[in-house]
């Protein structure tokens, strides 16, 4: 059966800040003829702000618990979609378990110097306005690698095309349900 038909719940992808998990989610829900949900435009078109400047009037842990709140009402809606987290999201032991009983998450695991360059592109990300962004993401690769680990699939994307990575992701989810058939 076509792969798209055989989902009974969301794809949610998660990992750091410059992972690829908006580009990578477009293309992969494209694929699947599914729809597509960006979390942080979500929290965006709700807050009327964009995550950086909700970081930087209102703190860490008011975006934290929008964050929260945003991610468990488009589970509830339990819509067979494709979800990008913004990379703190599966950090929150609530959501984390929330995402792994009732979406297929997928850590998009790449090496912290494409994240550097990728994130070097845009200044959109509150965390990297300060100091070394390299540092910081290498501190949060090793604070947050034990969380994305108990993401159900791990796909390492490297400098190669997203394209790849998509197909990548695809096998990975057949495979996946096959084993939960
Ligand atoms: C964050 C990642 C960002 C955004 C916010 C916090 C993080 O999303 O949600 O700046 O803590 O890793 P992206 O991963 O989409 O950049």
């Amino acid at each position: 059966m076509e792969l798209a038909k055989r989902l009974d719940r969301p794809v949610v992808l998660v990992g750091l800040m410059g992972a690829g998990k908006s580009t990578v989610g477009r293309r992969l829900a494209r694929r699947l003829g599914i729809p597509f949900v960006d979390s942080d435009a979500a929290i965006e078109d709700a807050a009327g702000l964009s995550p950086a400047e909700v970081f930087e009037r209102y703190g860490e842990q008011d975006f934290r618990d929008g964050e929260r709140r945003l991610v468990a009402r488009l589970v509830d809606e339990g819509k067979v979609s494709v979800i990008a987290t913004g990379g703190g999201a599966f950090i929150d032991p609530r959501t984390r378990e929330l995402l792994n009983e009732r979406a297929i998450t997928v850590w998009l695991d790449a090496p912290v110097d494409i994240l550097t360059e990728r994130t070097s592109r845009r200044d959109t990300r509150a965390q990297l306005r300060n100091g070394d962004p390299k540092a910081t993401l290498e501190r949060l690769a090793s604070e947050r690698r034990q969380a994305y680990e108990q993401a159900h699939l791990h796909i390492k994307s490297g400098s190669g095309a997203h394209r790849e990575v998509v197909e990548a992701i695809l096998r990975a989810l057949d495979a996946h349900l096959k084993g939960t058939d």
